[in-house]
């Protein structure tokens, strides 16, 4: 019998006090129902890091929604369960746990979801992607803090190994294949020879999988702190090509992505995915689109590059007049622009997209088609035709005052 790890002193000195006070009281609910909870999932493997993960994971061999049910009761927590999984989300003032049954599951064929069934916690840990996840914590009251091992997570977390639990894994589920390099750069790990030689073997079963999938693991990537570690090591093994032939996970990446971090605190996802397909030509772009499904709105974002490329050369010249920056880059996605700014290179470029952004995109004339038509400007076009001379003039400051405009009106009215 191997020797019993505790670890609540280490959930003592990590989690915020909210939440031990939380999975105490879930523990000692789960003991009165004579059923088990446990701790999963990436908050053992960080508690086993030192690392911080507010993100709690709860198994139950039982029915994990009525138990949420009841510890929502004394929480005052909001629950939302999700039958079909055997899930709920508990939300209350102090933070928020995901509870699910315990389940074993199937896979029908690869890159299907798996069929699932009631498990015991063996069978649950069983089922995961790699031993560093597939660790749980008893939370019942006599066995609390005690680890649950069966994988050897623990040897792997001191070796910094990503490893699989066995050899079907990848051709299981291809996303753990991204998820694979996903913790490997995160955590400074390496993923382990045998596990490496899965990996490689089966890069294809990518094509198994759901645009939808992809694009949730691909968000999850950009979601990380520095995106262009997973990115280049998907691009050496040829992971990020599944997704387009054409993306590449190399130095100007790397530059482009710091850039954007020292430009900004936080990224978003949807800007470093713009930079990631800025070198894209557009029916590449088509192709990366329509391979993650992208909603229009991302895609729409991504579409916008090759038209803005189009500008480069010009809006990288000096002495630009504000309103043809204007024309060059109105009617453009915040995002789209932000990523024409870092990748450009120029700094001219970059700094007329900051103008644009920062100032020049909001100037508008005093004066408006009302006042226009007051002043005995027919209705029609030639109000528009006005109002856009009217902004121009004040991009370039050839009027700043309404008195000024109004002027101007009264000259363009009169033909001098
Ligand atoms: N899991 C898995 N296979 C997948 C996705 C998830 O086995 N394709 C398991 C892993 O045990 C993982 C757990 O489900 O630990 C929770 O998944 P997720 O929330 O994505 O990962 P975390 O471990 O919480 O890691 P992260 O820090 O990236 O959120």
């Amino acid at each position: 019998m191997p020797d019993v790890i505790n670890l609540s002193s280490r959930t003592e000195g990590q989690l915020p006090p909210g939440l031990l006070e939380f999975i105490r009281a879930a523990g000692e609910l789960a003991q009165q129902r004579q059923q088990r909870l446990y701790l999963v999932g990436g908050a053992v493997r960080d508690l086993l890091l030192g690392r911080d993960n507010l993100d709690i994971d709860l198994v139950v061999e039982g029915d994990a929604i009525k138990l949420a049910g009841e510890i929502a009761g004394d929480y005052r927590a909001k629950v939302t369960a999700h039958p079909r999984f055997g899930t709920a989300r508990l939300e209350w003032k102090g933070g928020r746990a995901d509870l699910a049954t315990a389940r074993a599951e199937s896979y029908a064929r690869p890159g299907a979801l798996p069929a699932v069934q009631p498990g015991t916690i063996t069978d649950d840990l069983a089922r995961r992607d790699f031993t560093v996840n597939a660790m749980a914590l008893e939370l019942n009251p006599r066995h609390y803090g005690e680890l649950l091992d069966p994988h050897g997570g623990r040897r792997d977390i001191a070796a910094r190994l990503v490893r699989v639990l066995h050899d079907l894994s990848f051709t299981d589920d291809a996303t753990r294949i991204w998820r694979a390099i996903r913790y490997e750069q995160r955590l400074g790990f390496r993923i382990e020879s045998a596990t490496m030689k899965l990996l490689k073997r089966n890069v294809n079963m990518l094509s198994t999988v759901s645009g939808d999938r992809l694009r949730h693991e691909l968000e999850l990537v950009l979601k990380e702190e520095s995106p262009e570690k997973p990115l280049r090591r998907a691009g050496e093994l040829g992971v990020l090509g599944k997704l387009h032939p054409a993306l590449r996970g190399d130095d100007w990446l790397a530059e482009t992505f710091a850039l954007a971090r020292q430009d900004q605190a936080d990224p978003s996802p949807q800007l470093y995915l713009a930079l990631l397909a800025y070198r894209l030509t557009a029916p590449e772009l088509d192709s990366l689109i329509s391979c993650l499904r992208l909603p229009k709105a991302s895609a729409e974002i991504l579409r916008e590059t090759p038209e803005l490329k189009k500008n480069i050369r010009e809006l990288s010249m000096s002495g630009l007049a504000p309103s043809r920056i204007f024309d060059l880059l109105h009617g453009h996605s915040p995002t789209a622009i932000n990523a024409l700014c870092l990748a450009s290179g120029s700094p001219n470029a970059a700094g007329h997209c900051e103008l644009y952004t920062g100032v020049l995109r909001n100037v508008r004339p005093s004066l408006t088609g009302e006042d226009l038509k007051k002043m005995g400007v027919p209705e029609g076009p030639g109000i528009k035709e006005i109002l856009l001379k009217l902004r121009e003039a004040r991009l370039d400051g050839r009027v700043d005052s309404k008195r000024q405009e109004e002027e101007m009106v009264r000259g363009l009215i009169s033909g001098v």
